[in-house]
């Protein structure tokens, strides 16, 4: 992608700039995914260090990186972005959190995999609860575990993707 003019290569250089980081994203998601799933050998401190590449872009720095005047093609990102900022702001936002969550977790992982790291560990998918069940996106994102939280994760990926991605190559 060439580029002509300050404004116009300040425009290139921010849209690859959260493109790289979007596949920093990519790549530590994986890892964890394949960590959990037995595809790569578990490390407690590769885990942090990756869940902490996920938290450092999501929230205020992934929204700060999508200002009006970068959107649209050639960018993948939508200008549909412009018209409904708040919801862009809340997938953002949330991902913030449950990245967050995912991240002190991380800070905090043993040596080897727990069974509370699993999936369906948590109080929320156990369906006993006296407040009777809640969605699990509604639930506290800090009681989930660790393999939960990254499947939230990459829903929210996905939503944000299909409703403010698109293809353009
Ligand atoms: C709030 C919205 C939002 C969230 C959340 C989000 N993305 Fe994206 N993502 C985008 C948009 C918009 C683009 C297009 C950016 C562009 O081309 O300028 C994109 C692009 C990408 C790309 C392509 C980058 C490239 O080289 O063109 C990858 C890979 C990606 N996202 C992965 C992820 C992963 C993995 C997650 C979750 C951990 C995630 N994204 C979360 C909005 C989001």
């Amino acid at each position: 992608m060439g580029c002509r003019g300050a404004l116009a290569c300040l425009r290139v250089f921010r849209v690859k700039a959260r493109q790289a980081s979007m596949k920093e994203m990519a790549a530590a998601a994986k890892t964890i995914a394949g960590m959990f799933d037995g595809r790569q050998a578990y490390d407690a401190a590769a885990f942090k260090a990756v869940a902490e590449t996920i938290r450092a872009r999501t929230g205020p720095a992934l929204i700060a990186e999508f200002p009006s005047a970068t959107l649209g093609a050639p960018s993948g990102a939508r200008l549909e972005i412009e018209q409904a900022r708040a919801e862009f702001e809340a997938l953002a936002n949330h991902m913030g959190t449950l990245a967050e969550a995912l991240a002190a977790k991380a800070r905090q992982a043993p040596v080897g995999i727990t069974s509370d790291m699993r999936m369906g560990s948590g109080p929320a998918m156990g369906g006993g609860s006296l407040l009777g069940k809640r969605p699990a996106a509604e639930a506290d994102p800090a009681k989930l575990p660790a393999e939960h939280l990254l499947h939230l994760i990459l829903q929210n990926c996905s939503s944000c993707h299909s409703k403010f991605r698109q293809k353009v190559r």
